[in-house]
């Protein structure tokens, strides 16, 4: 059954009548990783994986929430105390509160919400919930007076403030902003973007996902930005952004080994987004992919994010003369990204779909994605 319906037919068994749907999708990010929250860029676009919701105030000062991926209701009230234990609800219940905080209105709602963005894969169905909710609120409750940057910033602060993930603002902006056919190069120090046309003749794009599950909350993602924080401030800087490789080499002796890898990989990943951007406007799709595979090197081996599995499928995709590939995301699981030239997807495919079973017990999942339009009323 479609999304769409399926909602619809759960929100009417539910709370009778219906409501107005709204959407926003997961991102995938071809280059930049750690690098938002260091002030750095990043180059991602919202997919054709989507939380879907649809939505009606009640009148009252409640939120009552059906997930019908989760099979599971919440019913909480908008005052801090009222904070939800699932963690799913208190993503709703964060974005409630960060409009609420920013002086925006939020009243009482019903809301059915269900979706096709594989959870922990890396895709950020998280950022995905979030915007589609403030988006949602900013319509009903707010005539859309909140603009589309503080948006994503509410998402942002919703994994701050009621998930426990220090996060970048990366993948909520991607959510947010996410345009059809276009990747995002977004400066995330000032915050000023420009989308890029991405549609490659003759490459497909393709997601293995390994199935382990990564959590980010109270994971080590924290202590790599903590790492980061830590030299920025021995380099006298205010983020990574405003490093050097010469600067961090001076400074050698007085950081510990694992904090200098950590910052070697953000100062390097830094450069490679913008080569990235200027080879993609060339078309020159070569020099794309030697750089993904740059990334899951130092991924891999500075910023060690990446596992054995991961590693598995980056090395399988080099085997199989795939363009470019690498770990997506925060990392400790979840998906790997591959610029697949289009006569090689079917092969690549299929022998990591064996070989990976016959080393792990078990397929990865493969997902095809189409750069799609962020978050919107339906
Ligand atoms: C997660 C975070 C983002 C970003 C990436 C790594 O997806 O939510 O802010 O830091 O990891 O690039």
């Amino acid at each position: 059954m479609e999304l769409k319906e399926k909602i619809s037919r759960t929100f009417e068994e539910r709370f009778g009548g219906e409501g107005t749907f709204y959407a926003s999708a997961g991102r995938i990010n071809l280059i930049g990783e750690h690098t938002d929250y260091n002030g750095g860029f990043v180059f991602p676009g919202a997919i054709d994986k989507v939380i879907m919701a649809e939505i009606r105030p009640n009148g009252s000062d409640k939120v009552r929430v059906y997930s019908i991926d989760i099979d599971e209701y919440a019913e909480f009230g908008l005052r801090e105390e009222d904070a939800p234990s699932k963690s799913w609800a208190r993503y709703i219940f964060g974005v409630c509160r960060e409009i609420e905080k920013r002086g925006g209105k939020v009243e009482g709602f019903d809301a059915v919400f269900a979706g096709n963005v594989p959870l922990g894969a890396g895709l950020s169905s998280s950022a995905a919930l979030e915007s589609c909710f403030a988006f949602a609120l900013n319509d009903l409750f707010n005539a859309s007076a909140i603009d589309k940057f503080e948006l994503a910033r509410i998402g942002q602060s919703t994994e701050h403030n009621y998930c426990g993930v220090n996060c970048g603002i990366m993948d909520q902006f991607a959510s947010v902003f996410g345009r059809k056919d276009h990747l995002i190069r977004l400066d995330c120090r000032s915050l000023e973007y420009e989308y890029y046309p991405f549609k490659p003749e003759g490459y497909k794009l393709v997601l293995l996902d390994s199935v382990v599950k990564h959590e980010l909350a109270d994971s080590p993602y924290n202590k790599r930005r903590e790492s980061c924080e830590r030299v920025a401030a021995r380099l006298g800087v205010d983020t990574l952004r405003d490093a050097t490789m010469e600067m961090l080499d001076a400074a050698k002796a007085d950081l510990s080994g694992e904090d200098y890898k950590r910052a070697r990989f953000v100062i390097g990943e830094k450069q490679r987004v913008l080569d990235v951007c200027d080879a993609l406007t060339a078309g020159d799709y070569e020099t794309v992919g030697k750089c993904m595979y740059e990334t899951h090197e130092g991924l891999s081996k500075d910023y060690e994010v990446s596992c054995e599995e991961l590693d598995f499928l980056n090395d399988l995709a080099r085997r199989c003369g795939v363009t470019g590939s690498r770990i997506m995301g925060g990392g400790f699981g979840g998906c790997t990204i591959n610029l697949v030239k289009d006569e090689l997807l079917e092969p690549f495919v299929e022998k990591a779909r064996k070989e990976f079973a016959e080393r792990y017990g078990h397929e990865p999942k493969v997902y095809e994605v189409v750069i799609s339009d962020g978050a919107r009323k339906l």
